[in-house]
């Protein structure tokens, strides 16, 4: 436990040379331009206005970055902040009181680590803390999950729940713009829910460390909440842009099986985590996506509608997420693995 940053963090004036990455990899968050417009879309339009309006919105939005942010979005904003609450409590307990949870095992369903999910094998350590859990059906992993602080699992139970509905409606909304039938995005794509709490901890020299390695969320989708703390860049037209936080808004990434299963028609965007001197940046990440034995491939309705081939072959999940570790740091290379070229 005492690997985790939080743990030494405040008595060092100096980056350790195995937080250090290389030069090409890193840079300085305030040297990079803000996305501008970042679409930023109001999900109550999609029920007291004009529906089609709002599934275009994200369309685009999903074509054109791979990621938006959403308002109005039926999480209510106290238990976000009830939920962002939680996570610095837990994060600011002592190291004995998190020890049980804490593992380098990375198959452990609900564990605490710090860096990426193989400390013991990368060369460079990522300047973040992590606890991870699943979190559907709440019921069957409930009992896992952090017994402190006294009201994390209430909190955070309904906040999982809560996202969750959120994504399945923006998943919707995807459904019904690709025109794909009702059981498309069946109970399989969605069975398996991922929380992911970050901690960041501030950093002395943030031009050296990374938060997060740049990756594509190995997923369907992802929604994020990033506090007030902006961290959070995307690769696009070539470069790295920073999304700022907006408050109680959420940050939604497509992931990589949704670009896969619509062939394409979305992107899934290049992002990565960069650290800050000043104060400790704490956020959310639920994810969903599927078991491993799913299979994953371009939706056929959407082949034949559009009169096209696919460009990637079906595959497991399992063999997806092989690819994922094998290429850590090279997103792309993973989706490369299955596409069909031609
Ligand atoms: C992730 C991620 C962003 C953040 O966990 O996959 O991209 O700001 N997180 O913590
Ligand atoms: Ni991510």
């Amino acid at each position: 436990m005492e690997k985790m940053v939080s743990s030494w963090c405040n008595t060092v004036k100096f980056v350790p040379q195995d937080y250090v990455f290389p030069e090409d990899t890193r840079t300085e968050d305030q040297t990079v331009p803000i996305l501008k417009n970042c679409p930023m879309i109001d999900l109550e339009k999609a029920v007291s206005g004009d529906r089609n309006d709002v599934i275009q919105q994200v369309l685009q939005a999903s074509q054109d970055c791979g990621l938006f942010q959403v308002i109005n979005h039926g999480v209510c904003d106290d238990l976000i902040k009830d939920t962002m609450e939680m996570s610095k409590e837990f994060f600011n307990m002592s190291n004995e009181e998190k020890a049980s949870l804490y593992s380098l095992d990375p198959h452990k369903s609900c564990r605490l680590y710090t860096s990426s999910f193989d400390y013991a094998r990368e060369s460079i350590h990522l300047w973040r803390d992590v606890l991870k859990h699943p979190c559907h059906p709440l019921e069957e992993w409930v009992d896992l999950w952090p017994q402190k602080p006294s009201k994390y699992r209430d909190v955070v139970g309904k906040y999982s729940i809560e996202v969750r509905n959120l994504s399945l409606r923006i998943l919707e909304l995807i459904r019904e713009g690709l025109e794909l039938k009702p059981e498309y995005f069946g109970d399989e794509m969605k069975d398996v829910q991922m929380l992911v709490l970050s901690h960041y901890p501030p950093c002395p020299d943030p031009s050296l460390t990374l938060g997060i390695l740049k990756h594509y969320d190995p997923y369907v989708i992802t929604i994020l909440y990033q506090g007030n703390m902006s961290g959070l860049q995307v690769m696009k037209d070539g470069q790295w842009v920073r999304v700022e936080p907006v408050a109680n808004a959420f940050v939604v990434n497509i992931g990589q099986l949704l670009k896969v299963i619509s062939n394409g028609k979305l992107e899934s965007v290049e992002h990565r985590v960069v650290t800050n001197s000043k104060e400790p940046r704490y956020t959310i990440a639920s994810f969903i996506g599927t078991r491993r034995d799913t299979i994953i491939e371009p939706a056929k309705a959407l082949l034949e509608k559009d009169d096209c081939r696919p460009l990637y072959q079906a595959f497991s999940y399992k063999d997806f997420l092989q690819a994922h570790k094998e290429h850590r740091g090279e997103g792309e290379a993973t989706l490369k693995v299955f596409k069909i070229e031609g």
